[in-house]
């Protein structure tokens, strides 16, 4: 499959996904996110990949935010009519686990579609920020709600309000990201986790995302009780009766995904 604005490449069970507008920062116009939707929606329906990662081409940025130049010339009609951004909706849907490999800068769209990823590994060159306020506008991918999440709300209050940008140590620490690593080998210790998820049972893979992703929406109650239900959905699936038995037999699980 090939695309406008991306790059898509099966690496055995792992789709690599790269943005591939360096000379706009690979800043997110219409484009790209049709191109997005395609990508994530052929990975999530082939059997055969088991992982994705989105990342950016070159060191200098993941993404620096929604294309400004596109956006420009847009009124409130336009944006309200087309429900603009609504798109991402369908990125986020993507069952299957999938992770976000951040260089360099993160900013506005950039940094809410990197927080939509499962998990974010940065290299020691990112810098992630919510600087829309400074164009006249707030977060619209998602910003303001994810990245409260994430940081909580004093630091999220503050980049929101002064746009100022968070490096790879401090996105770490505050529990942006999952791990940070030289920029150099950003791409290949992203590949290596995402191998190590693929080769993970995947209708659990798929549980244990559903589950994680129901802390953000449920109370508590209700989200240990989901997770209890899909725990107990999953003695039936043969990766269970597979599971359990190569654990008790001493040898490595051999997954079906049924
Ligand atoms: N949209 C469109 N074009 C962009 C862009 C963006 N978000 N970010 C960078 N570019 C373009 C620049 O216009 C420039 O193109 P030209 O060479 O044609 O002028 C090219 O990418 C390189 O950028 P710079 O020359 O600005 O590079 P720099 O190294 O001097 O600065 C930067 C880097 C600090 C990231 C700077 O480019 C910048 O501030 N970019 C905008 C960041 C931003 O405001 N992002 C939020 C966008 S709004 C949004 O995302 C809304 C939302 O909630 C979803």
């Amino acid at each position: 499959m090939s695309f406008e604005t991306i790059l898509v490449e099966q690496r055995g069970a792992v789709t690599l996904i790269t943005l591939n507008r360096p000379q706009a920062l690979n800043a997110l116009n219409s484009q790209v996110l049709t191109d997005l939707i395609q990508a994530f929606a052929a990975f999530d329906a082939d059997p055969s990949q088991r992982c994705a990662v989105l990342t950016g081409s070159g060191e200098k940025a993941f993404a620096a935010g929604a294309d400004i130049k596109e956006m420009q010339p847009q009124s409130f009609g336009d944006m309200y009519g087309s429900n603009f951004f609504a798109g991402y909706d369908r990125i986020t849907a993507t069952r299957k686990p999938w992770i976000a490999a951040v260089a360099g800068f993160a900013l506005g769209g950039g940094c809410e579609l990197a927080m939509m990823a499962d998990l974010i590994i940065a290299g020691d060159n990112a810098k992630f920020g919510q600087p829309e306020i400074k164009l006249g506008v707030s977060p619209g991918m998602g910003g303001s709600q994810r990245l409260t999440r994430a940081i909580g709300k004093a630091k999220s209050m503050e980049m929101c309000l002064t746009g100022r940008m968070m490096g790879a140590a401090e996105a770490e620490t505050s529990g942006l990201v999952a791990r940070v690593v030289p920029a150099a080998e950003l791409l290949d210790a992203a590949l290596k986790l995402a191998n190590e998820i693929a080769a993970m049972p995947p209708l659990a893979a798929i549980a244990v995302k559903e589950q994680v992703n129901a802390a953000y929406e449920m109370t508590l109650q209700q989200g240990v009780l989901f997770e209890r239900r899909v725990f107990h959905s999953l003695f039936g699936s043969e990766d269970q009766t597979e599971g359990m038995a190569a654990f008790v037999e001493k040898r490595p699980g051999n997954w079906t995904g049924k």
